[in-house]
C-alpha cells in the first residue's frame, strides 16, 4: 500500500549505513510501489558534493548492494531523480538553510535519519530546531549506540527530547525488522497451541544465540570501546528476549507492545558483585580459521592488547510469575564457527516414559526459531521410526523454512523499518524507557567485571567461544543447541 509522499533526509549520507542499507532499502520500496509522488530523498553530510556526484554515489551503492535482478534501469533513474544533496555542518549550522530551501515549509512527512555518530545527535537536533525544520510532521530516527551506559543514554535521550516529542523519535533496532523476529509474535499470539505451554510449568529453558563469523572489520574505534555486551546484548538480544518472554499485549499498538517489553526488562534479575564470574563469560578471539581462511586475532587486528570482549555468554533470569526458575542462556560473539542466529525454546521432558530402553532416548521437544541465515521455524518432536522394526523413537523436526515454503524475497529489516517510520508506526522501535531499562541491567554486569577484574578468555577464531561458555550451560545439565 503506497504511503503519503514524504521527504527523507539522511544525515551521514555518504557513510556506510546509507550506502549499504538506507539507499538500497528506499530503492526496493520504490520498486515495491510504496512511494507516492513527489517523494524526495536528500543526502546531507559534511562532504562537498554536487547533486550529480551524490546521485553517482547512490547509483553505485544500489548496484553494489541490491541483487542484480532488481536493478532495473528505469527504476534506478526514477529513484536517482528524487535525490538531492546538501553539505551540512552540524556544529556551525552551515547548510541548514539550504536544507530548508529544499524541503520548504510544507507540512509533509519529514524523516530525519541520523546515520551519524551519536555525539552529533544533539547538535543536529538543535540546528533542526533553530532553522524551523523540526515540524510537527517530522520524525527522527536514531541508530544505536544510544549511550554506553545508563547515564550517557539518558543524556542523549534528553538532548533529542529537547527538540522532538517521544512520538516523533524512532530508536531503531534492526533486529526488530527481521522477518522471523516479527514471526515470533505471530507464532505466539496467532496460534492457540503455544501460549498455554509458554511458561515455567512447561518450558525448561530458553537459548538465544547470535553467532557471527565476521571480526572487527573497519570498526576499530567504535567496537573496542563497546564490546559484545554493549554492541549486541543491550539491544538486539534483549529485544529478542523481550519478545519471547512478554505477556500478550492487548493489541499490536506501539505502546501496548512496548509496555509489555518494558515489564520484562524490569523483571530481569540484576547480576551483581561476584556473581558475574559465575553466570557470565567473556571471551576474545585469538588467531584461527574462519570462513575457510586463516584469520588474525582481535588484538592483532586492533594493533595492541585490549580488555574488550568479542564474545559474551550470560545465564539470565526473569523474576516474574511466568518465568521464575527458567534460565535464559544468551550468547553472542564474533569469529564463531558459523553465522547463525536462533532462539531455542526447550520444553520439559515428559514426566514418565512408557517405552522400554530399546525404544531409544526420549528427547525434550524443542522449538527452534531461526533468524538467519536461513530463516524458519522448526518444532522438534518425537515420532515412531517408520517400519516394522518395533517401537523405536526418533527426534524429528516439523520444518518450516520460509524460503522453501513461500519462495518470496525476504525484505531487508531496514526496508520494513524505514516505511514504518514514514507511517508513524512505532511498534518495532524502542521507547526511551525500554532503552534505559536495558542499560539498568547491563551496567551492573560491566561494573562487576571491572570490580572483579574479570578479563575475557581467549578463544580460537572459528570455534564456539571460550570453554567457559560450554561449562556455563553444562553445569546445569543442559547443552547449547548446535545450529549447524
Ligand atoms: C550490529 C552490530 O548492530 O549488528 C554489529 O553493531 C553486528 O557488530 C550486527 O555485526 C549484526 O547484524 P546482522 O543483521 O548481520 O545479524
Amino acid at each position: 500500500i503506497p504511503v503519503e509522499p514524504f521527504d527523507f533526509i539522511a544525515f551521514g549520507a555518504t557513510g556506510d549505513l546509507a550506502e549499504r542499507k538506507l539507499l538500497p532499502a528506499l530503492y526496493q520500496r520504490q520498486i515495491a510501489g510504496q512511494f507516492s509522488e513527489p517523494t524526495r530523498v536528500v543526502g546531507a553530510s559534511r562532504s562537498k558534493l554536487t547533486n550529480k556526484e551524490y546521485r553517482e554515489f547512490a547509483r553505485k551503492a544500489i548496484v553494489d548492494h541490491v541483487p542484480e535482478k532488481y536493478i532495473v534501469a528505469e527504476e534506478l533513474d526514477r529513484f536517482l531523480a528524487r535525490l538531492s544533496y546538501v553539505a551540512v555542518d552540524a556544529l556551525s549550522g552551515q547548510g541548514f538553510e539550504a536544507l530548508k530551501k529544499i524541503v520548504g515549509d510544507s507540512d509533509r512527512i519529514r524523516v530525519f535519519y541520523m546515520a551519524v555518530a551519536p555525539s552529533l545527535f544533539g547538535d543536529i537536533c538543535l540546528k533542526l530546531k533553530e532553522h524551523g525544520l523540526a515540524s510537527p510532521q517530522a520524525r527522527i530516527v536514531v541508530e544505536k549506540p544510544i549511550g554506553r551506559d545508563l547515564a550517557s543514554a539518558q543524556a542523549l535521550n534528553d538532548q533529542i527530547g529537547q527538540v522532538f516529542d517521544e512520538h516523533q523519535i524512532f530508536r531503531i533496532d534492526h533486529y526488530l525488522g527481521k522477518e522471523t523476529v516479527q514471526n515470533l509474535m505471530a507464532l505466539r499470539f496467532a496460534n492457540a497451541l503455544y501460549e498455554p505451554l509458554w511458561n515455567s510449568a512447561h518450558i525448561d529453558h530458553v537459548q538465544i544465540s547470535v553467532a557471527e563469523t565476521v571480526g572487527l572489520e573497519d570498526r576499530v574505534s567504535y567496537y573496542d570501546k563497546a564490546g559484545a555486551l554493549r554492541d549486541m546484548v543491550q539491544n538486539h538480544i534483549l529485544q529478542l528476549l523481550c519478545l519471547v518472554a512478554m505477556e500478550a499485549p492487548a493489541s499490536m499498538d506501539a505502546d501496548a507492545v512496548r509496555d509489555e517489553k518494558l515489564k520484562v526488562l524490569r523483571s530481569l534479575r540484576h547480576i551483581n558483585g561476584g556473581e558475574a564470574s559465575k553466570i557470565t563469560v567473556r571471551g576474545q578471539y585469538r588467531a584461527g580459521a574462519s570462513s575457510g581462511g586463516a584469520v588474525r586475532g582481535y588484538a592483532d587486528e586492533l594493533g595492541g592488547p585490549s580488555g574488550t570482549e568479542t564474545f559474551v555468554a550470560i545465564k539470565a533470569e526473569i523474576a516474574n510469575w511466568r518465568w521464575a526458575g527458567v534460565p535464559f542462556y544468551l550468547r553472542t560473539g564474533k569469529r564463531l564457527a558459523t553465522r547463525a542466529s536462533e532462539i531455542v525454546i526447550e520444553f520439559k521432558h515428559i514426566p514418565h516414559s512408557i517405552f522400554g530402553e530399546q525404544a531409544g532416548m526420549v528427547y525434550a521437544n524443542q522449538l527452534v526459531i531461526r533468524l538467519q541465515p536461513d530463516e524458519g521455524v522448526r518444532q522438534w518432536i518425537m515420532i515412531k521410526d517408520p517400519g516394522p522394526g518395533g517401537m523405536r523413537l526418533r527426534h524429528v523436526p516439523l520444518d518450516m523454512s520460509f524460503a522453501q515454503s513461500f519462495g518470496v524475497r525476504n525484505p531487508d529489516a531496514y526496508e520494513r523499518l524505514v516505511m514504518d517510520v514514514v507511517r508513524g508506526n512505532q511498534t518495532l522501535f524502542m521507547r526511551r524507557d525500554e532503552v534505559e531499562a536495558a542499560w539498568r541491567w547491563i551496567d551492573p554486569i560491566h561494573a562487576s567485571w571491572e570490580d572483579s577484574g574479570q578479563e575475557p578468555h581467549g578463544y580460537t577464531a572459528g570455534t564456539w567461544g571460550p570453554s567457559g561458555s560450554i561449562a556455563l550451560i553444562e553445569r546445569d545439565g543442559r547443552t547449547w543447541h548446535d545450529p549447524q
